[in-house]
Parts: C-alpha cells; structure tokens; sequence
C-alpha cells in the first residue's frame, strides 16, 4: 500500500503513542508515517500494576495510541489492556484534542455475544471501558466479529489484512490453479473463504466444525472431506490461537488425502500449546501478520512460518484519519464485513 505523505504541519498536530505490548510495530508504523514516536515512560509495580506517563506536551494533539492486546513475556492481555485504558486517561487529562486508539488485535473480540445466561459480553465491555477512558476513535484490524463497532458510540475504523493475506497466497498459486483449492475450517468463515476463492480463482470446499459435548476446545471434523485428495489446502482463519481449530481441519484433510497445507491467519496469537501443535502437526506452512508480536514463534517455526508486516495498512489508514481522508477507499469499501 502506498504511503501517504504528510506535510510538517500535519505531522506537527499528531502525537503517535506506544504501549509497551508491541512498541516494534509502532516503530514500523512511525516511521512509515514519518512521524517521531512519543516518549513515553511505562512502568509496572512490584505488584503487577501499571504506570505510564507522556514525557511531553500533548495539549491540543491528535493522540494516536498504538497497543496491540497480545502477549509477551512482560505483558499479559490484561497488563495490555490495563496499560492502553491508563494511556488513554493520561491522554484526555493532558488535554489532547482528540484520542485514537489503535488495537490492532482487540482482545475479547470472541465474546461478542452471550451464548449463555449470565455471561458477559466481554468485547462490548472492553470497547467501553476504553470509551469511558476518553476515546474518541478506535481502530483495529480483522476484528472477530465487525458488530462490535456498534458498541463504541463513535467512528471505529475496521482494517483488513485481506489483501496482504491474498498476495501470499497468490505467490503459492502462481498457474497451479488446479491443484489448490480454498478451504473454510467452519460455517462462520464459509463467505469469506469463498470471497478468497473467487479472488484467487480457486475450488471452495466448506468442512463442517463441531465441538464436543462439555469439552468446547475439541474440535469434531468428519473423517473424509470430498474435493481435497493429491490437492493443496489453504485453510484462512482470522486468528491462530491455541491452533486447535486449524490443526484439527488439517489433519481432516491430511487424512481425506490432501497433499499439502497452508494456513493464514491475519492475527498468530499462538498460545499454549499452538507451536507444539503447528511444529509437529499435519500444517505444512504458516502465514500470519505482526498485528500481535510474533517472537517466539519465529525462532520455534523458522522457514515454516512467513511473517507479513500491516505496519503499510495501519500507517496509510492513520494518514487518512488525520487527515480527514477516507479508509473505506484504501479497501476499495470490501473492509466492512
Ligand atoms: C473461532 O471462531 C475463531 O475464528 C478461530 O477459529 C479460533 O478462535 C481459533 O482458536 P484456536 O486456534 O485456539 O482453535
């Protein structure tokens, strides 16, 4: 994606913030912006709390705070989470004009509902809580359900890694068309596997997913998925978690005869066990985007895990933001689902 480029005044009314979470995709994101990084100190207390404090002026600003709500060896999703509220307090009581918040992962998005009686709906919660702080406008990339904006009184601007996730996979096609073919580990993601599908000009097979009765985190798949046999899969998911869903489908279509599969996802959270799972399993290759810090992984799944940076995507959509521009037009309108 081609950047945008602002002039110093622009970059003059814009303040760009990290959390500590991911201060290495801000940096990327800075500097595609060419706007310098704020100074800001972060602290954590003896007993696990946080303390962050602007180590400049922000009066008047455009605060962009930028906190990915992943996991790193220092940080917890709640330490993240924790962290970006008290950014974004500290924000409004230094008297900046306006506060975008940018989450590329926004964490609790799976609880988008209650399922059950009596449970919360933790990504309306989360998205208040940073309302309540003095949000103004919150940004996030392939959000786990999109109706979650509704529950921010305001503009929430959803980015996509789609195109980046598409590009690589087209570099693995390249004229094989034959021997690919889409798969969509559940019903949830059957439209957009077949949006992939129609774009790469590839097959869609749809593999029906169940969980078992009072165990939710085993994955049922049926023992033989027609349309896959001597073929390659890629398997698209918004998310690599604990990487049970996708490594349970693979094995589904290693077992119904598939030669070959690829797996994207735009956010590799890979929690316990995931990389034990992705080293030794039946996944052949792995594509994610560094919306989360992908360290570990890195080192553990070497040549079998390609990285692509969203820093261009995040960078051009903030451009656009504070320059009154439109995002919509960056995803040629296809980043509202
Ligand atoms: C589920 O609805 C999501 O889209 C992902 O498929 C799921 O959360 C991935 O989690 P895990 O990798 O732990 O199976």
């Amino acid at each position: 994606m081609e950047h945008l480029k602002l002039t110093q005044k622009q970059k003059q009314g814009i303040y760009l913030a990290s959390g500590g979470a991911h201060f290495a995709l801000a940096h990327d994101i800075a500097e595609l912006m060419g706007v310098r990084l704020g100074n800001v100190e972060r602290k954590r207390f003896a007993n696990s709390e946080r303390y962050v404090r602007y180590g400049e002026s922000v009066r008047g600003s455009h605060v962009f705070i930028i906190q990915s709500l992943g996991v790193t060896d220092e940080y917890s999703v709640n330490d993240s989470l924790v962290e970006l509220m008290l950014l974004v307090d500290a924000a409004r009581r230094a008297s900046a004009s306006e506060i975008t918040v940018v989450a590329p992962y926004l964490a609790y998005s799976r609880q988008d509902r209650k399922a059950r009686g009596r449970e919360p709906i933790s990504a309306a919660a989360v998205v208040k809580a940073l309302q309540c702080m003095g949000a103004d406008r919150l940004v996030s990339v392939d959000m786990h359900s999109a109706q979650t904006q509704g529950t921010f009184n305001g503009p929430f601007d959803h980015l996509t890694a789609e195109p980046l996730l598409r590009a690589a996979l087209r570099q693995r096609v390249r004229g094989s068309h034959d021997s690919y073919v889409v798969v969509s580990p559940d019903s949830g993601r059957a439209k957009i596997a077949a949006e992939y599908a129609e774009d790469l000009q590839l097959d869609v097979v749809h593999m029906p997913k169940s969980r078992e009765r009072g165990n939710s985190s085993k994955v049922i798949h049926p023992s033989n998925i027609p349309g896959v046999q001597g073929r390659r899969c890629l398997l698209i998911d918004d998310m690599i978690d604990t990487a049970g869903t996708l490594v349970s489908a693979a094995q589904a279509l290693k077992t119904s005869g598939a030669e070959h599969v690829t797996v994207a996802a735009t956010h590799g959270l890979f929690s316990d066990p995931a990389l034990e799972r992705l080293l030794n399993g039946p996944v052949d290759d792995i594509i994610v985007t560094d919306t989360v810090p992908i360290t570990n992984a890195r080192s553990l799944l070497g040549g079998k895990l390609e990285v692509l940076s969203c820093a261009p995507v995040i960078s051009r959509a903030l451009s656009e933001i504070a320059t009154g521009g439109s995002v919509s037009r960056l995803f040629n309108d296809h980043n509202n689902r």
